[in-house]
């Protein structure tokens, strides 16, 4: 009965698609490019592969195991014992403040498809600004509140709509049209001339930015913050979408595919990006602006006319729907909490009216993110270093203190994540050591890796997370 009313997969695929669409979005879209670009490219690819190895598919697989143990999402945790509670809270809280800003960015990839959109019919879809337009929206707190409003009111019709209903046949559609139109324009980017310095960029081996222990530190801790992003680990997620999966499908298997999948495409975002800042002469190193303000510059200075126009559009829209089945996902981890919540009180869950709540106040909190022209100074709401008197950050992309948007991913992939991952890592290992590799063989398959798993739980996981977030205070405190 309650599994009834709590929904499950349709099938294997479906799950894969909904989990590999939660994890497929701006993270490898926007976030891997940018950070690599600005993080010391084929440096920070290696290491950030190499935590994806070693802590992303444990970490993805207890996620999925304490989903279909306890059968319930970000309450895995309080449903296994009540001391546990608070790294569920902090798992919760992670979707709800990361949709904020993720809704924002979404609504900007919703206006430049729409500016697009509009330049392929002869108008001028970006205000007179060309491809300085990036500039020109950041300020226009109208546009940037419309179309944050936009972009979380498409979640949550998706969500409303429940589990096999709404989210899976959604992702289902839409994941692998969108490997489509990626590869596509990976393919166009390739026949430009100069697009070369873009693979080698990537490719070719070059640790020169190692040459100070502080800033391997520093790579560490963004390919650490950019794999729990990515793979949307820490924040229940996976838990709650290992709740809905049946126990005769493998967790073991899923607990690769999707993380595999994940950074096939990150890397395939990197090399639609990186070959196209190299051939249309764009900085690889500006920043959360890369997307944004480099790939415009991309289609309308670079390719210009209708072919430029056009691909734009594909662009845009692609990376528009990677965000929104995310976006999902994050909305669907707040209402499902509650809904699992109220089901254990007895009582009737009103899914529309959960979503419905959830959906205005992230949006109420992603307004400051849509009003402080990401920390660019004079917008309509300061920044919070504006608030607090001090000076534009020098170092970067991920200071704290550079805007709304940056502070709450620095509380979010630079602390709770960490500190949750640190939590239930030390859990899985060493607290209930049994709970993965029994969930895991209740396929029928035998564990695999199971010394592995235990060393990476009880020792590997812990030490990288400590590293981590001493990383970030010391970063912080600028020390
Ligand atoms: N992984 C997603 C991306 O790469 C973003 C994300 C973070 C997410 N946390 C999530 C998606 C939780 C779904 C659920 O863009």
């Amino acid at each position: 009965m309650q599994e009834n009313k709590r929904g499950q997969w349709g099938s294997t695929f479906g799950f894969l698609m909904a989990s590999i669409g939660s994890a497929i979005g701006l993270g490898n879209l926007w976030g891997f490019p940018y950070k690599m670009g600005s993080s010391g490219g084929f440096a920070f690819l290696v290491v950030y592969l190499i935590l994806v190895v070693l802590a992303g598919v444990a970490l993805m697989m207890g996620e999925f195991a304490l989903g279909r143990k306890t059968g319930t999402g970000v309450g895995a945790y309080a449903a296994l014992s009540k001391k546990y509670r608070v790294i569920g809270w902090m798992a919760a809280f992670c979707p709800f403040l990361i949709l904020s800003f993720y809704a924002v960015l979404a609504g900007m990839t919703l206006r430049y498809c729409v500016g697009f959109l509009v330049q392929i019919f002869g108008a001028d879809g970006f205000a007179g600004q060309g491809s300085s337009f990036f500039g020109f929206l950041l300020y226009d707190s109208k546009s940037m509140v419309l179309f944050l409003a936009l972009a979380m009111i498409v979640t949550m019709v998706v969500v409303m709509g429940g589990i096999q209903g709404g989210i899976e046949k959604f992702s289902k559609a839409v994941m692998p049209a969108l490997g489509v139109i990626l590869i596509g324009i990976i393919i166009f980017v390739a026949m430009q001339p100069g697009a070369i310095e873009g693979y080698k960029f990537m490719f070719k081996p070059d640790f020169s930015v190692f040459a100070d222990p502080k800033s391997f530190f520093n790579v560490l801790k963004t390919a650490s913050g950019q794999m729990f992003f990515s793979l949307s680990l820490a924040m229940g997620i996976n838990i709650t979408f290992g709740s809905y999966l049946s126990k005769d499908k493998s967790i073991q298997k899923n607990a690769v595919i999707v993380p595999f999948s994940d950074t096939l495409f990150a890397l395939l975002a990197g090399m639609m990006i990186m070959p196209a800042c190299a051939a249309f002469g764009v900085d690889y190193g500006q920043g959360p602006g890369l997307l944004f303000a480099s790939m415009q510059k991309v289609f309308l200075d670079g390719m210009g006319g209708t072919v430029g126009n056009v691909v734009g559009f594909l662009f845009y829209f692609l990376v528009f729907i990677a965000a929104i089945t995310s976006s999902i996902a994050l909305l669907e981890v707040c209402t499902s909490s509650v809904v699992d919540r109220q089901l254990r009180k007895g009582k009737e869950p009103n899914r529309k009216k959960i979503s419905l709540v959830f959906a205005i106040a992230i949006f109420i909190v992603g307004l400051p993110a849509a009003l402080d022209a990401l920390g660019s100074g004079g917008a309509a709401l300061k920044a919070p270093f504006e608030l607090l008197g001090l000076e534009i950050g020098g170092s970067g992309y991920a200071m704290w203190n550079d805007c709304w948007l940056d502070f709450y991913d620095m509380i979010t992939e630079g602390v709770l994540m960490p500190l949750g991952a640190l939590l239930m890592s030390l859990l899985l290992g060493w607290g209930l050591p049994n709970l993965v590799k029994d969930e895991c063989e209740e396929d029928g398959k035998p564990f695999r890796g199971a010394a592995y798993f235990k060393f990476a739980f009880r020792f590997l996981i812990p030490v990288i997370m400590v590293i981590v977030l001493a990383t970030q205070i010391q970063s912080f405190f600028n020390l």
